[in-house]
């Protein structure tokens, strides 16, 4: 019998070959520079973290239309491109893998982001109950959202496949879909914000049928073993509910099947966050209906991931927190070293500071 799998045990998810099984896991860190480009300052701050086994990129917008916060990066113009190579090749020149997490924000957004200042779009005109919008001039309230006509939904499926194009046009090593925390693929997965009558709503069939197609477009381009894809199933962040997740989730993971994906990257619920309403959805449900490797993340320690692969719930762990403090947390947890504290003052925006300034390991505390 194979020995149990460890954090330091290699992984194949798909084409991509991770010498660990650490994950960075998307983090929005709202440092982008003008036109949303990629700046000089986020290649120091991936390829600092690049023996990750995998990079997942900050959230990144497919199209002015999926905008909807401040000084996030897209991949919709050359110059963005442009600024994404510079990005990917600084990280493979570490010896790092990254993928791009492709984004759309759906009702999420604000009118001020929007081309000609339009309404955000969305599956269903619900605006968001709790929470703001956050613009350029500050916190803002939701607008309700456009529902977006059926004959548009083809442009939204090639607004992703624009995106993974131009994704693979600046080098990455795949994509990941982005249908995770209330965005427009969650808002049309869950019954709480999509209530259409066409093919795209009611039965969960329908509710998954956008996030299947884009699936398809992005496979075409990258070929599955190179496409991930991110869910939150019991998540309840951006007044997201269902009234079965674990049915609704259950049901797209097996149909996901059908592709031969890299992986499926599950945000699990913590006891914290049920304690603040998130539903509780049995992984080992879901991790019996998708086929392919299985990837979970929110609030794992060196030793709780452990145990995780240990007890074979997922094949990978992605971790977030810890890598915004811990530029080489894969080292760090080799050496159970102690781990720089995350400053959540400086997680959204600003400058180098809580960025690219967490030290390393201390040498010292190595040699002795
Ligand atoms: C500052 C910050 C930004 C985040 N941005 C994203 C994002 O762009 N895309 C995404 O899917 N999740 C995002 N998340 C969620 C993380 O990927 C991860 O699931 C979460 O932090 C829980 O993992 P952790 O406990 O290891 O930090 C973000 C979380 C934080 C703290």
């Amino acid at each position: 019998m194979m020995n149990a799998p460890t954090l330091f045990t290699p992984l194949r998810l798909g084409a991509v070959e991770m010498p660990n099984r650490l994950l960075m896991a998307p983090l929005t860190r709202m440092r982008a520079g003008p036109g949303r480009m990629p700046t000089l300052s986020m290649a120091e701050y991936y390829t600092q973290r690049a023996k990750a086994g995998l990079i997942v990129s900050e959230a990144t917008a497919i199209s002015q239309q999926g905008t909807g916060c401040p000084n996030t990066p897209g991949i919709y113009t050359d110059g963005q491109i442009a600024g994404w190579e510079g990005v990917v090749k600084s990280v493979h020149m570490a010896g790092g893998r990254i993928f791009l997490q492709l984004w759309h924000m759906g009702r999420i957004s604000h009118p001020s982001f929007q081309p000609e200042g339009g309404l955000p779009v969305a599956p269903s005109a619900i605006a968001p109950q709790s929470g703001q919008a956050l613009t350029e001039s500050g916190l803002q309230s939701y607008v309700t959202p456009r529902a977006l006509e059926t004959k548009e939904l083809p442009g939204i499926v090639a607004q992703y496949a624009a995106a993974a194009k131009n994704a693979w046009r600046a080098g990455f090593d795949g994509v990941e879909i982005h249908n995770a925390n209330g965005y427009l693929l969650d808002q049309f997965l869950r019954d709480g914000t999509n209530h259409r009558e066409d093919e795209y709503g009611g039965s969960v069939e329908n509710r998954s049928r956008l996030t299947l197609e884009v699936t398809e477009a992005v496979t075409k381009i990258w070929g599955a073993d190179r496409v991930g894809i991110r869910f939150s199933p019991g998540g309840v962040f951006n007044d997201m509910r269902d009234s079965d997740p674990l049915a609704t989730f259950s049901h797209v993971l097996h149909e996901l099947n059908r592709f031969g994906l890299a992986y499926a990257h599950l945000i699990v619920s913590t006891e914290e966050d049920i304690r603040h309403g998130a539903v509780p959805v049995p992984l080992a449900t879901l991790r019996k209906e998708f086929h392919g490797p299985l990837i979970i993340a929110n609030g794992f320690t060196r030793m709780t991931a452990t145990q995780a692969l240990l007890e074979g719930v997922a094949d990978a762990v992605a971790f977030g927190r810890l890598f915004i403090a811990n530029p080489d947390l894969p080292h760090r947890f080799q050496l159970n070293a102690p781990l720089n504290s995350p400053d959540e003052s400086t997680f959204y925006g600003g400058t180098e500071k809580g960025y690219t300034d967490y030290p390393a390991l201390n040498l010292e505390f190595v040699q002795k």
